[in-house]
């Protein structure tokens, strides 16, 4: 389906809410839609041995987080390169403010060794052609990478992904994996012919390291310590939008429903 407008959305769901298979169906059903990983964008700078990857790549070495500002710095590369993002208007190399923003847009070497995006001045020109649409992945996760995230590029949509915990958590407790085949088994839908063992060689099934229910909790509660802040966030620029189901093909319809009212023209 062809989209009307730029569509630039960020999901957002607690571990197990099955957010990349949102976004799968969005990207198939929408293929204008690029997804954008923070992930994927610092593995391939690292790979290619860019200038921003050998800096990230020692960070990493060095046991430290890659900052915020790294990451940010790579989505404006990305998004510059694929012309989704232009120098602010009236910046002139005339103007002393004006060169500092012109080479903290256009320098690399500057791009990579620039602190912060806080000099930029004026934020980046958005390009609102629907063929600049994507889903960003990865980043931001807290209010505050929220807010500079901001400064480059205004998000248009916050998709906020609801499954009731005791539904995630039958889910979990259901799976059973058969290891060394990787074959998957849950009690409601696809249950083991003998309980406990792989179709297929008799073998005993295992749960998988993160379908463990107490490091789900614990994960789930560190995600809703970050996300709310984040929601909020968002929920304050009046671009969140929240959908709940029990299962991802509960969500899907809704989900599609909401963003062709959003972006595809002549859907209500
Ligand atoms: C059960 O397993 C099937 C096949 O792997 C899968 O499609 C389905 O989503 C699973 N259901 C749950 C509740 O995990
Ligand atoms: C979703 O799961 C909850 C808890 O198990 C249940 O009460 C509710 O009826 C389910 N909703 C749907 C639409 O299946």
């Amino acid at each position: 389906m062809k989209l009307s407008k730029a569509a630039r959305i960020i999901l957002v769901g607690a571990p197990g809410v099955g957010k990349g298979t949102q976004a799968e169906r969005l990207l198939q059903r929408f293929p204008q839609l690029a997804a954008i990983s923070s992930g994927d964008l610092l593995r391939d700078n690292v790979k290619n041995q860019t200038p921003l990857g050998i800096k990230a790549e020692h960070t990493m070495k060095s046991g430290a987080l890659v900052p915020d500002a790294m990451i940010l710095r790579l989505i404006l590369h990305e998004l510059k390169t694929r012309g989704w993002i232009q120098p602010p208007a009236g910046a002139s190399p005339m103007t002393l403010s004006a060169t500092a923003q012109d080479q903290d847009f256009d320098v690399e070497d500057n791009f990579v060794n620039s602190p912060s995006l806080a000099n930029m001045g004026a934020p980046p020109r958005t390009s609102e052609d629907p063929a600049a649409s994507f889903i960003l992945d990865g980043f931001p996760r807290t209010a505050g990478q929220a807010s500079q995230l901001d400064k480059l590029i205004p998000i248009n949509l916050v998709v906020s992904l609801h499954t009731p915990a005791e539904v995630i958590l039958e889910r979990i407790a259901g799976r059973w994996v058969h290891a060394p085949s990787g074959r998957v088994y849950n009690t409601t839908f696809n249950a083991p012919k003998v309980a406990g063992r792989d179709d297929v060689t008799g073998e005993i099934l295992t749960k998988r390291a993160d379908d463990d229910e107490a490091t789900w909790m614990t994960r789930l509660q560190k995600f809703q310590e970050t996300s709310e802040p984040l929601l909020d966030h968002y929920a304050k620029k009046g671009v969140l939008w929240e959908v709940s189901g029990n299962s991802s093909d509960e969500i899907s319809p809704k989900l599609f429903s909401e963003f062709e009212k959003r972006f595809v023209d002549g859907v209500e």
